[in-house]
């Protein structure tokens, strides 16, 4: 028999899913047809080729296809939601032969991510983890890392119901990761909200 434990956070886990899902449904939002990312065009220009990429949180997978330059052997791209993991299956048939050999899609929840340990060694994640529970995305993405492994997330923060405290955040970070970069304090692009970015690494 399920614990009560269990019951809770498969009961969080479908909430999140509707959340979502009801985004994607009213096709508003700006991450189904955007332009790559700023960050994600720093990322590509600063760091060298990784092997194993993994990306949370890939939407409509636009970021994921330019993180696929920089990856040697194989990209995934998770996302909780059904209907923009079918929107990013669906891009990646228009990109070249060369990226769509190394990208995989799938559903998933960064929470309890279905890779084994030590599989990837870079981790990338956008306007994601906020809305999760930070503890558990950290300690699955420190799992999921080898030895080498880094990742850049980028967190919205703040006071508000599913923003994260920035001290509180860095207090998770650290109690998983080194911090390889000095975290950055940006706007976001509609200027509401503040966001924080970390460099994280491994060893
Ligand atoms: C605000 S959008 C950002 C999308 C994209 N990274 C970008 O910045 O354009 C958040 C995305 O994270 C996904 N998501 C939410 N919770 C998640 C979870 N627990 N695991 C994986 N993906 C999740 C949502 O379905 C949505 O596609």
């Amino acid at each position: 028999m399920k614990s009560v434990k269990d019951v809770i956070a498969d009961a969080l886990y479908e909430s999140d899913k509707r959340f979502w899902k009801k985004i994607y449904n009213k096709e508003e939002e700006h991450w189904t047809e955007k332009e790559p990312s700023n960050l994600t065009k720093k990322v590509v220009n600063e760091y060298d080729k990784f092997d194993r990429i993994l990306e949370i949180g890939c939407a409509a997978g636009i970021d994921t296809f330019l993180l696929a330059t920089i990856t040697k052997d194989k990209i995934i791209g998770i996302d909780i939601t059904e209907e923009a993991i079918e929107l990013a299956k669906k891009n990646l048939k228009e990109q070249s032969k060369r990226i769509r050999k190394k990208v995989k899609f799938e559903i998933g929840d960064v929470e309890h991510l279905k890779y084994e340990d030590d599989e990837f060694d870079f981790v990338y994640s956008l306007s994601v983890l906020h809305t999760t529970d930070i503890n558990k995305s950290l300690k699955e993405i420190h799992r999921v890392l080898n030895d080498d492994g880094k990742a850049v997330i980028y967190v919205f923060i703040g006071k508000g119901k599913k923003e994260l405290d920035p001290k509180k955040f860095m207090t998770v970070c650290k109690k998983y990761f080194n911090i390889d970069k000095k975290p950055e304090k940006v706007k976001t692009k509609d200027k509401e909200h503040t966001a924080m970015i970390v460099y994280l690494e491994v060893a």
